[in-house]
């Protein structure tokens, strides 16, 4: 920053002055230098998307470029970091040395962030993390956080279990389960996996073994795989997304068990988050899952009106929780409480597909 000008402004006046230098003039419209004085009116947006490993990651993406786009008034620049944080990292610094107007970061894990959002902080640059949250010393670090919440999302996929359970019967001793976590150190695997332990030792459930799923359909398929190879009495699967599920589901089948609702009879129930994928809310349309998490991903326009609030000179709230549903196939359970509270269990059938927003 020089006085109230940063450096990307400066850089702008020098270019113009520089054109009308050459040309001995002020421009005219539609010049090369007005085309500057425009690009210059442009909110430089670096967003460092983490990977594109599920449905859910698409869509996210999708979300926030439809709403950053030249005609919104934003000039966005977005990196895939391809589920590495090296790569976030670098790419924040490349945004630093852009001087971008704000820095929005997905990130992949929540540790190991501290000195390079110092140095955004260093070069007075906003930065907004989205979806999953950072594990830092120091709040200030970063200006504000927008997603969901994990473990609420797991406890009342886990508290859906335990009502479908006692209506149905299932005694908790017999309910033998897995968890396909997700990716190791991300807080949408914390928060699920966290909830998941909480319940199970609540209700007494049999929790036969953790396996990584890395929100990946090929990973799940290769935990699930050892797992029937090595225990005999899965009865429910509960998976930390939905492409982890379609995975899962292959496999269950491909060894010749069914997947749905009925544990008593045989059947291997299978849970899961996002709700995103229209092939895993057919899955539940059909069955195959018993019940969704929602996990919403379009963050496009919440982040937008982060930026305008902090541009307007207003504080936007540090955390910003979206509220999200439950979904099954199956009207045994309307509502479950949670804390006190009443959530509602939407069921949803096959005309709801038609007109699913993803
Ligand atoms: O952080 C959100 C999670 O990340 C979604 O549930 C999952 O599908 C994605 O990969």
């Amino acid at each position: 920053m020089i006085g109230n000008i940063n450096i990307k402004t400066l850089k702008t006046i020098l270019v113009v002055s520089l054109c009308c230098l050459l040309a001995g003039c002020y421009p005219a419209k539609g010049t090369e230098a007005e085309r500057v004085v425009e690009e210059e009116d442009l909110i430089t947006i670096g967003f460092s998307q983490l990977g594109a490993e599920s449905d859910w990651r698409n869509a996210n993406t999708e979300s926030m470029k439809s709403v950053f786009t030249r005609e919104n008034g934003y000039d966005l620049i977005f990196e895939d970091a391809q589920q590495k944080q090296t790569n976030q990292i670098t790419a924040i610094r490349s945004f630093i040395q852009q001087d971008v107007d704000y820095i929005v970061l997905a990130p992949v894990t929540e540790t190991g962030w501290d000195t390079v959002l110092m140095e955004a902080r260093e070069a007075g640059i906003p930065v907004i993390i989205v979806d999953r949250q950072v594990n830092v010393a120091d709040d200030d670090l970063f200006t504000c956080w927008v997603g969901s919440d994990f473990e609420l999302e797991a406890r009342k996929v886990c508290m859906w279990m335990s009502y479908y359970f006692r209506k149905k019967g299932v005694a908790p001793e017999d309910v033998h389960i897995v968890d396909i976590q997700g990716t190791i150190g991300s807080t949408a695997q914390i928060g699920r996996t966290k909830g998941f332990d909480h319940m199970a030792k609540l209700y007494g459930w049999d929790v036969v073994a953790h396996e990584e799923g890395d929100f990946t359909k090929s990973k799940a398929k290769e935990s699930m795989f050892n797992i029937l190879r090595n225990y005999d009495n899965v009865n429910v699967v509960y998976c930390e997304n939905d492409n982890e599920a379609l995975g899962v589901i292959e496999v269950i089948e491909a060894s010749g068990r069914k997947c749905g609702s009925d544990i008593t009879n045989g059947e291997i129930m299978v849970v899961s988050f996002d709700g995103v994928n229209k092939k895993a809310v057919s899955s539940l349309v059909a069955g195959q899952i018993s019940c969704i998490g929602e996990c919403n991903p379009l963050h496009g326009p919440r982040v937008e009106s982060i930026i305008r609030k902090l541009a307007a000179g207003n504080e936007p709230y540090k955390y910003q929780y979206v509220n999200e549903k439950l979904y099954t196939n199956t009207a045994a359970v309307p509502s479950i409480m949670l804390g006190g509270k009443e959530y509602n269990v939407t069921m949803l059938r096959e005309s709801d597909l038609h007109q699913w927003p993803y």
